[in-house]
């Protein structure tokens, strides 16, 4: 069986995660496991909590699926809660006006470098 290893930091390659893609990842923060995702939306990225401000299930249902069909905005799969992909804010569904969670990112080295927040 293959174990995963989590920290308190993920690192990818940004050219894993080219525009309109997304990639997933879970962090060890304080002793908690801390799932997210980062957005490539147009070249610019972000990183955000998988976890709807609804009701707090992951906004993918189906795995590392986040963005709509137009790929203008991010999806909650649970009750279509839609998010600006580059702010974290939701536009419309059941918590509009609410915001996803941010998780600290930066760029080194052509290297995407998440850590807790
Ligand atoms: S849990 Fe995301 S919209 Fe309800």
């Amino acid at each position: 069986m293959r174990r995963m290893t989590v920290s308190g930091e993920w690192r990818c390659p940004a050219a894993r995660i080219p525009p309109g893609s997304t990639a997933t990842f879970t962090l060890e923060c304080g002793g908690r496991a801390v799932k997210g995702f980062v957005v490539n939306f147009e070249g610019r990225y972000g990183a955000w909590v998988n976890s709807c401000p609804h009701v707090g299930t992951p906004l993918d249902l189906w795995p590392n699926e986040f963005f709509t069909e137009d790929g203008r905005a991010l999806i909650c799969s649970t009750h279509g809660a839609l998010y600006e992909p580059d702010t974290g804010l939701c536009t419309a569904g059941p918590c509009a006006g609410d915001r996803l969670t941010p998780l600290p990112l930066h760029v080194e080295n052509d290297t995407l470098v998440v850590r807790c927040g």
